[in-house]
């Protein structure tokens, strides 16, 4: 089975392949059809990454239901794997999963349908990193040499394991700055730590990350929000020393005048509505290999 759950198993090839293929299809150079069934399995909240989801479903005709956590059998006590399994029982081809357990996807591999990881965890966040490598490919068309600064909450984001992971493989340096308290020595094998200050002069991409309050153990708060702006965030004073082709991004949800300020989000060397843009053409992209696989697999099924 074909399925989308990590950014590790796809080599650059492959990766900037899923890349290529989204750009083609933003800018009309190319198109997809499927009537195949998706449903969307959202165990956590989501607004970009489920809303895209169903754009680029829409756009490509899958027929598209949505598993309503709330009202489901899982208040009874049904299982993740239980709950897929009668998907895929039902019809379903694809089902797009997020879901509060990091590992969630190893117990549903062998299942007959193909999942899609749209955020497992403090695990990975693979189609973020794929709109987020477009973003990036767009404005600098390599990787070779460029500096990405990853600011924040980096030890409670799967936005930033995916990331750094992708960025290291396709050859950008990555930097890492934020509170102390919020890295994780692990991850010194994919970059450089530095101070807030030097990250947002040095790097030619500056990603921010949100503060993840939900994630912290007990709802740790070490910050309040002005002292963490003036402290790790991405100010006013910050921006202008950035370098002139620098960029600013961020996975969003924004806590404004948290880790960016207020009128930055959509200032000029922000990309951040441009991402959320390249998340529905991403989407496209990897419903497109995943399905394909499928269609491999089932050779003798028409689309
Ligand atoms: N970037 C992202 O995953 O946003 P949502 O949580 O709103 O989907």
């Amino acid at each position: 089975m074909r399925h989308f759950l990590t950014v590790e198993q796809f080599t650059n090839e492959e990766f900037m392949m899923l890349v290529k293929r989204a750009s083609d299809f933003k800018h009309g150079r190319d198109t997809f059809r499927s009537d195949r069934t998706v449903v969307n399995m959202f165990f956590e909240n989501s607004t970009r990454t489920k809303m895209s989801f169903e754009m680029a479903e829409h756009k490509i005709g899958m027929h598209q239901m949505n598993f309503d956590v709330t009202t489901s059998s899982v208040n009874k006590g049904e299982s993740l794997y239980d709950s897929v399994l009668t998907m895929q029982a039902i019809g379903a081809d694809v089902v797009v999963i997020r879901h509060p357990d990091a590992n969630y996807p190893d117990q549903l591999v062998n299942l007959d349908v193909q999942v899609v990881n749209a955020g497992s965890g403090t695990g990975q966040h693979p189609s973020q990193s794929l709109l987020d490598i477009m973003t990036i490919y767009e404005e600098f068309g390599d990787f070779r040499g460029l500096k990405v600064a990853i600011i924040g909450d980096i030890l409670y984001s799967r936005v930033a394991v995916s990331n750094m992971m992708m960025l290291n493989q396709l050859g950008a340096e990555v930097i890492f700055a934020g509170p102390d308290q919020y890295f994780d020595k692990r991850d010194e094998k994919y970059g450089e730590w530095m101070s807030v200050d030097d990250a947002v002069k040095t790097a030619d991409v500056v990603m921010m990350l949100r503060v993840q309050l939900e994630r912290h153990p007990n709802g740790d708060k070490p910050f309040e929000k002005d002292e963490y702006h003036r402290l790790y965030g991405l100010t006013r004073e910050r921006y202008l020393t950035m370098k002139d082709t620098a960029i600013i991004m961020h996975p969003a949800p924004v806590n404004r005048d948290v880790e960016i300020a207020d009128e930055l989000v959509e200032s000029e060397k922000s990309r951040i509505v441009q991402q959320m843009s390249n998340g529905v053409y991403a989407r496209i992209a990897i419903l497109e290999w995943v399905l394909k696989g499928r269609y491999d697999e089932l050779s003798s099924q028409k689309w």
